[in-house]
C-alpha cells in the first residue's frame, strides 16, 4: 500500500532531495562500465561523502582507489589467496574471485581508522565510516553514476589488508564499486516504515 503523502508542504528543493534519496539503487559490479568518474569528479563525490556525522571530529576514515591495472593485479592475488583459504575451491569460485575487482572501472575502498581513543567509542567511529560509504553511493547517484557497496571475504582477510597497506588498527568498511550503469536496475522490495515505527510509551 502506498504511504500517505506527507503533510509537510513540499518545496521543489525538498522534492528533489527526497527524489535523489528515493531513486538510488545499487548497481551490480558487472553492470558498471566506462566511463568511470575522473579524478575531479571522484574528488567531488568524496567531498559529499566526507560530510558525515563524526563524533569528536576524529575523521575515522580514509580512501584507497583501485582502478586501471591495479584491479586485475588485485584479482590475481585474490585468486591465489582464495585457493590458500580453501584448497578445495572450485574453478568457478576462483574465477569469480579473480574478477571481483575487474568489473567496475573504479573501486573506492573505504577504510575505517580505529586507533585507541579515550573518548569516542570504536562503534561510533565505525558508524561514521559506514555513513561515508552510503554518502558516497548517494553522491555517485547524484552525478549519474551507478555504485554498490560490497564487502565479501576480501574485506576481512588479514593478507588482503596487508596488500592494501592497512595499519593494524584500520579496517575495510566497504569496497564501493563505481561506474556508468549499463542497464536500468529494477527496484527491489523496500521495508515499510509503518511496520518499523512505534512510539515509546512510558510505563
Ligand atoms: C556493509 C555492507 C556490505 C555488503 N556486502 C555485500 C556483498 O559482499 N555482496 C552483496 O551481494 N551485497 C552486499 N551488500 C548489499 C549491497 O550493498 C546492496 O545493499 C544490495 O545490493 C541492495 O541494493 P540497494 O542498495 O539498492 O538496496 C552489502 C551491504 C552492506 C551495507
Amino acid at each position: 500500500m502506498p504511504l500517505p503523502s506527507s503533510s509537510v508542504p513540499g518545496t521543489a528543493e525538498a522534492d528533489a532531495a527526497l527524489a535523489a534519496l528515493d531513486t538510488r539503487r545499487s548497481v551490480p559490479p558487472m553492470q558498471l562500465g566506462l566511463p568511470a568518474p575522473d579524478q575531479p569528479t571522484l574528488l567531488r563525490m568524496l567531498r559529499s561523502a566526507v560530510r558525515v556525522p563524526d563524533h569528536g571530529k576524529r575523521v575515522p576514515f580514509r580512501f584507497l582507489a583501485i582502478r586501471g591495472a591495479a584491479r586485475d593485479a588485485l584479482g590475481e592475488r585474490l585468486a591465489v589467496r582464495s585457493l590458500q583459504r580453501d584448497p578445495e575451491a572450485s574453478d568457478a569460485v576462483i574465477a569469480k574471485d579473480r574478477a571481483r575487482f575487474s568489473h567496475a572501472p573504479l573501486v573506492v575502498t573505504v577504510v575505517a581508522r580505529l586507533g585507541p581513543d579515550e573518548k569516542i567509542p570504536e562503534q561510533e567511529r565505525l558508524l561514521s565510516a559506514g555513513c561515508v560509504c552510503f554518502a558516497l553511493l548517494q553522491a555517485a547517484h547524484a552525478l549519474g553514476f551507478g555504485a554498490v557497496w560490497l564487502t565479501g571475504w576480501a574485506a576481512y582477510d588479514a593478507e588482503v589488508a596487508r596488500w592494501l597497506g592497512l595499519a593494524p588498527d584500520e579496517r575495510v568498511v566497504g569496497f564501493v564499486h563505481i561506474g556508468t550503469p549499463k542497464l536500468h536496475v529494477p527496484e527491489r522490495d523496500r521495508p515499510d516504515p509503518r511496520e518499523l515505527l512505534s512510539d515509546w510509551i512510558p510505563a
